[in-house]
């Protein structure tokens, strides 16, 4: 955890901007994946986390800002309890490492929000993704179902804040990239024909679990890289094929990396994946360059499309004007993903909280293929930490539709296209931060060009 003061003065800020009533944060609870006591791992909201730091289940707060208290709720452990987890601090000693000194027992909880409802205080809270918050919302605030509305100024708030990075997350994300970048290398040395999706997992996943992590989401370790969240791992990886890689480490406090690379499953790139490797790697140096205070990131995406574009012109693929093409969205046949997303706490950060307010301050998104998946459109600010991750993908069920639509038959030479089904997919993901003089790359960095890649499988 941070110190006490960051979580104080995280939450005075809080209270500050929302000016008055009270925000209730639900921690998050435990859950059976099968039956009750066979649990998947706990995982702090990140919001709470945000606030509070702590990473343990069966907490809710509450920030009342009328009355300028922050309260913990809480039960201390019974003896029967104990038996199976051994002591663990009270609840007195983990408040105090967030800076509160207000513990209560959860049964306290709903009587505290009545006596606020009661006095017409506004109760704040963030819009909820598990179905038990959803629960405990209505049977807390005497909801019917479907009818909690989360606050639009505390999403506001809390978007503000989490969105600009402190020094102290950012060492912290630095951590997290760390270890990501050394899963990313471990896969591209141990590559080769013959070895299964799984094992590959395996030697990824061990690393960050070696270095005390875990992984910041499920890893992605495919040879086929054109499905972009392909969540099997029973392919034989098969000379002549590429293996993409997208993994992260999340470090105990829960600040995440994430990054992909896509390296030969043989020693070296053939020359048929070494022009679509350095397309896209080309794509992403446009984008980098592009990274400063004030810069639409809808532009920056909108570049790194029109270089995947004007590549994919020249191999014959596409054709006609690329502006018009990027314009028109045809290029979102082989580049159909945003550019990147923030990143902090969550690997999509604060994508519970809403998108529109996260990546667009409120404006609306676009409903046009390929631009509807952009997570990040607004100018960049200094403390943004985010994603690039242009990708280059040969999706033979999207060819098969768009072609029998004739969709975008003045921009996409179809015939052309088809000869490169079956190569899968490349993308290769960085994170950066916005600084005040331009951008910096979080972590070391993975070995990116195809030499690099190479001497690296060698060495
Ligand atoms: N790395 C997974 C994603 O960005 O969706
Ligand atoms: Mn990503």
């Amino acid at each position: 955890m941070f110190s006490p003061d960051t979580y104080v003065s995280r939450r005075a800020e809080l209270k500050k901007r929302l000016g008055k009533g009270l925000v209730l944060l639900l921690g998050n609870d435990l859950v059976g994946m099968n039956y009750h006591d066979n649990e998947y791992e706990f995982r702090q909201d990140s919001t709470f986390l945000y606030y509070f730091g702590l990473r343990h289940d069966g907490l809710n707060a509450v920030i009342d800002i009328d009355n300028d208290r922050d309260i913990l709720f809480g039960d201390e452990l019974t003896i029967d309890a104990i038996v199976w987890t051994g002591n663990q601090p009270t609840l007195r000693e983990l408040a105090a490492k967030a800076g509160v000194g207000d513990v209560r027992p959860s049964s306290e909880l709903k009587p505290y929000l009545d006596r606020a409802r009661a006095a017409a205080s506004p109760i704040h809270y963030i819009p909820y993704y598990r179905a038990d918050h959803e629960l405990k919302l209505l049977s807390l605030l005497d909801l019917q179902p479907g009818g909690a509305v989360p606050s639009v100024p505390l999403i506001k708030a809390v978007v503000d804040m989490r969105n600009h990075k402190s020094a102290e997350e950012i060492a912290e994300i630095e951590k997290a990239c760390t270890v990501t970048a050394m899963m990313h290398k471990a896969a591209m040395k141990a590559a080769r024909p013959g070895m299964k999706e799984y094992e590959m997992r395996a030697i990824v996943e061990k690393v960050a679990m070696e270095n005390g992590m875990r992984c910041s989401f499920p890893t992605i370790a495919t040879v086929h890289g054109e499905i972009l969240h392909n969540h099997s791992y029973d392919n034989t990886l098969e000379s002549g094929q590429l293996f993409l890689l997208d993994a992260g480490a999340e470090t105990p406090m829960g600040y995440a990396g994430d990054m992909s690379s896509t390296s030969p499953v043989d020693l070296r790139y053939t020359e048929r994946q070494k022009v679509i490797y350095d397309l896209q790697q080309a794509a992403s140096r446009a984008a980098v360059a592009m990274l400063r205070p004030g810069v639409p990131f809808r532009e920056v995406h909108l570049q790194a499309a029109r270089t995947i574009a004007s590549g994919l012109k020249d191999l014959g693929i596409m054709k006609g004007d690329v502006d018009e093409a990027v314009v028109a969205g045809a290029h979102a046949m082989f580049f159909p993903t945003g550019l990147g997303h923030m990143m902090g706490l969550d690997v999509h950060d604060m994508e519970n909280l809403g998108e529109v307010w996260v990546g667009y301050d409120g404006e609306p998104k676009s409903t046009m293929f390929g631009l509807k998946s952009l997570r990040l459109a607004r100018p960049l600010e200094e403390g943004f930490v985010f994603t690039i991750e242009p990708g280059i993908y040969f999706m033979p069920e999207l060819t098969a539709l768009w072609k029998s639509e004739g969709q975008h038959k003045d921009f996409i030479n179809y015939a052309e296209a088809e000869k490169w089904l079956g190569f899968g997919g490349v993308r290769n993901e960085e994170d950066y931060l916005i600084t005040s003089g331009g951008h910096r790359r979080l972590g070391p960095g993975i070995p990116m060009t195809t030499e690099e890649v190479e001497s690296l499988k060698y060495s």
